[in-house]
């Protein structure tokens, strides 16, 4: 509180004074949002996967991979602030692994793709680029 306020201050003071790039110092501090990113879903179904044990997997988290459910990199360029799930499974099993990316025990389906806020979101295409 006491920051925003001295915030203000500063902006009142550098306009009354005519000294705009005091006010510009000051609005660059200001962060525009705290919101964690969100992903894109790429599918409304969990994917079906064969894992072999003590393998190292990268599960994507941002949904922009090609290689669903998979990390191919794609958050590097697409988004930034999203890193891959990395696991090893103890043994060879299939498992079914979130395709929606909102589970709530990543990287596997919890059932969360069945709640309206999935169902009615727009599913993401990816493109050539
Ligand atoms: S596909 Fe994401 S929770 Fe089922």
């Amino acid at each position: 509180m006491n920051t925003l306020v001295t915030r203000l201050e500063l902006k009142w003071t550098s306009l009354t004074l005519g000294q705009p790039w005091i006010m510009l110092s000051a609005v660059s501090k200001v962060q525009l949002s705290t919101l964690p990113p969100e992903p894109v879903i790429p599918s409304k179904k969990p994917l079906k996967v064969e894992l072999v044990g003590g393998k190292r997997y990268s599960w994507c988290t941002c949904g922009y991979s090609k290689k669903q459910p998979f990390c191919d990199g794609a958050h590097k360029l697409k988004a930034q602030g999203f890193s891959p799930l990395r696991f090893v499974p103890e043994k060879d099993c299939t498992v079914w692994l979130c395709g929606c990316k909102y589970t709530n025990n990543p990287p596997y389906c919890d059932g969360t793709h069945k709640q309206e806020f999935v169902v009615s979101a727009p599913l993401y295409e990816p493109t050539d680029s």
